[in-house]
């Protein structure tokens, strides 16, 4: 997820339990041209296990470059990114826009898979455009004979952005057309919605977005099965793990940035954390940021030692 699913999340989400997992959206054009943000988020991290790195783009000129770039730099699956809906991605053609023209797409993909050879190409797709246009299966199709070896399908339309529920019946959809690996993706914040979702629909794997972010053990099976203390002492270790990795990973104003907005997300419930969270964005330092989280922990803990997630 653009913005937060960085190394020093995909550590600690690795370490709950996480199977793999995908590296923010990279855009192939920035990539090629060197801006130092897309060169940093195609850095590998052997901590990471096996690691898929997913571009934006769309043209095979820059894909195919950017793709062989990043095998380079240490990734094992090469994602394409057919399912972002934001207006400026794709007013440009990329993200949700690839699945509006199928054999222009196919062409890409074909491109695409020449060149990787033996390296897993995967793509993410939406259930289409509008629910004029959902074409998820159609799309779903077209990649398989063209050789992607595997397909996460996030259900909604581009035109339903995140909002309402995902429809998880069109993931059964293109499980029953196609016969590579479906990963299902949607609304899955706990192992019993996993379950569910694979019950449902059939699919071989589950992709876990915002379920994940503040809640990164909703990976970890055991976690369930622990008790309050056990939980809350589960947690404020792997909070303490990740505000370590941020600082080791960012520069100190970029760490900042990313311990404020995680410790947003981890301290979602928490009795006193709403009026925290202002403060906690004027904060000036990774030191102070690391001290207010502290200070809020102890109150908290000290009022009800059981967290609300
Ligand atoms: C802030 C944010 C950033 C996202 N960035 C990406 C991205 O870079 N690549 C991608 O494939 N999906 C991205 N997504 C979509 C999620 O991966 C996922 O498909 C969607 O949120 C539905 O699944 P969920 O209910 O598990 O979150 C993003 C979602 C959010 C909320």
């Amino acid at each position: 997820m653009a913005g937060l699913t960085n190394v020093p999340f995909r550590r600690v989400a690795v370490a709950c339990g996480s199977g793999y997992t995908t590296n923010e959206e990279i855009d192939a054009d920035a990539l090629i041209r060197g801006k130092p943000s897309a060169i940093d988020m195609a850095r590998g991290d052997p901590a990471l296990g096996v690691v898929a790195m997913q571009l934006l783009g769309n043209s095979a000129e820059t894909l195919v470059p950017a793709a062989r770039r990043l095998v380079e730099a240490g990734a094992h699956i090469i994602d394409i990114n057919m399912g972002c809906p934001v207006l400026k991605v794709v007013r440009r053609g990329k993200g949700a826009a690839l699945m509006r023209d199928v054999s222009a797409t196919a062409r890409i993909l074909s491109a695409l898979r020449r060149e990787l050879d033996d390296v897993p190409l995967t793509i993410k797709i939406r259930g289409g455009w509008d629910d004029r246009e959902t074409n998820a299966v159609e799309v779903a199709t077209m990649a398989q004979d063209v050789g992607v070896d595997a397909i996460t399908v996030h259900p909604r339309t581009r035109a339903q952005q995140f909002g309402g529920r995902a429809p998880w019946d069109l993931i059964g959809d293109v499980v029953a057309a196609v016969d590579i690996p479906v990963t299902g993706n949607g609304d899955v914040r706990s192992l019993a919605d996993a379950r569910r979702m694979m019950a449902e629909t059939g699919c071989a794997a589950v992709m876990i977005g915002r379920g994940a972010l503040g809640r990164p053990w909703v990976f970890d099976a055991a976690y369930g099965a622990l008790g309050a203390g056990a939980r809350a002492a589960y947690e404020v270790r792997i909070v303490e793990a990740h505000l370590d990795a941020i600082e080791q990973h960012f520069a100190p104003h970029d760490a900042r940035l990313q311990m404020q907005k995680h410790l947003a997300l981890y301290t979602v419930g928490w009795p006193a954390a709403r009026a925290w969270r202002r403060e906690l964005f004027a904060l000036p330092s990774v030191d102070a940021v690391r001290e207010a989280y502290q200070r809020l922990y102890a109150a908290t803990m000290a009022d009800a030692p059981v967290l609300a997630h």
